[in-house]
């Protein structure tokens, strides 16, 4: 099945490394490739990534998006910064890897994916006894591959115990993109709707076209499409109908981070369709990895809410749609209590509590 590949580790002849054997011993400096999300879906195109600057702002602007998409970027990302370093001594690098690594997880507070990787990062390379700043940068590398493969695993293990919820003919509701584009591998959210495809089941998904950026209409649409798996667009505002409209057996979701209590803080939108799913029987289900439950935080009151720009709620490509004068709140995320979740689908299985 075609699926877009969105992060990947490039080395700087443009050649293509997801094994850390094989770049690991590669003297030129590498650079972290993304596909543009931004851009998505008129172009199609690829963006090269070396300073913490631009890796930063990629994270910052959506360029590259989704929770496990981001920890993996910011992994990758710091291994191509490190390249260029240019320490003189362990504790030298020791201490632009930190100062790097604090600028890059400032770039998105709520997907705990991104502070995961990041410090798994950094304690791989603190905790060993490497002197030589080249063999750190070695480590820290690899530590950054190891985390986008094992993405790639957990994606697929969501997938296949997720399809045990799936049957001939369902109705999948899913709201912003929790696939192929927000993950390293082919998704969470998405996960089992591909592993039902792929089996060969007859399913329909409707896509939330996901106000304000619109990650449903234009990234979850495209990237199903582009697999060949039917797919349905509808505004926010029409879930509760067509759920009522019995179009909808099943709702999957992602998250940026599930607190110890099992609430779960997705993007903005989420927790409405998690009481309208409530309201009409409809099992509601969240499809996480590990690295996406934060268990430092007891409840969901406690996650750190990205709060964006005014712009994108008062423009439209480009265009102001809002009198100048208005009032705008633009949260990012909501969280959906744990009350409201069936259950989560993680690499483990499908369990009713985390
Ligand atoms: O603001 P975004 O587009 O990064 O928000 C993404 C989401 O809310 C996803 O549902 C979540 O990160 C899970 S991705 C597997």
């Amino acid at each position: 099945m075609k699926r877009p590949n969105t992060v990947q580790w490039k080395a700087a002849d443009g050649s293509i490394h997801l094994k850390p054997d094989e770049v690991l011993d590669s003297p030129l400096p590498g650079f972290l490739d993304i596909i543009d999300q931004t851009l998505l879906p008129g172009k199609l195109e690829r963006r090269q990534l070396c300073t913490a600057e631009e890796i930063f702002h990629a994270i910052r602007t959506l360029a590259v998006r989704g929770a496990p998409a981001i920890g993996c970027a910011a992994a990758l990302g710091l291994a191509a910064c490190a390249q260029r370093f240019h320490a003189a001594n362990r504790t030298e690098f020791l201490a632009r890897l930190a100062e790097t690594a604090d600028y890059l997880e400032s770039s998105r507070p709520t997907a705990v994916n991104l502070a995961w990787a990041l410090n798994r990062c950094c304690s791989a390379v603190r905790l060993s006894e490497e002197t030589d700043p080249a063999g750190l940068t070695r480590l820290l590398l690899g530590e950054a591959l190891a985390i986008l493969d094992e993405d790639i695993a957990l994606c697929r293990a969501i997938g296949q115990h997720g399809l045990s919820l799936i049957k001939n003919n369902m109705g999948i509701l899913t709201h912003c993109n929790a696939g192929a584009l927000a993950t390293g591998g082919c998704g969470t959210a998405l996960a089992p709707v591909y592993a039902a495809w792929e089996a060969g089941l007859n399913i329909r998904v409707f896509s939330d076209e996901t106000r304000p950026l619109l990650q449903g209409a234009r990234l979850t649409a495209w990237e199903l499409s582009y697999s060949g798996i039917d797919v349905t667009t509808i505004c926010d505002s029409m879930a509760a109908q067509v759920m009522r409209e019995g179009r909808v057996d099943l709702v999957i979701v992602g998250a940026d981070r599930v607190a110890a209590n099992g609430d779960a803080a997705n993007k903005i939108g989420t927790y409405q369709l998690a009481i309208a799913a409530n309201y009409h029987r409809i099992p509601f289900y969240v499809a996480i990895p590990y690295s996406t439950i934060d268990r430092s935080i007891p409840d969901g009151s406690r996650i750190p809410i990205e709060q964006r720009s005014e712009s994108e709620i008062t423009t439209f490509n480009g265009m102001r749609i809002s009198p100048e004068t208005i009032k705008v709140y633009n949260p990012a995320f909501d969280v959906t209590p744990a009350s409201l979740i069936t259950g989560y689908i993680t690499e483990k299985g499908v369990v009713s509590a985390i």
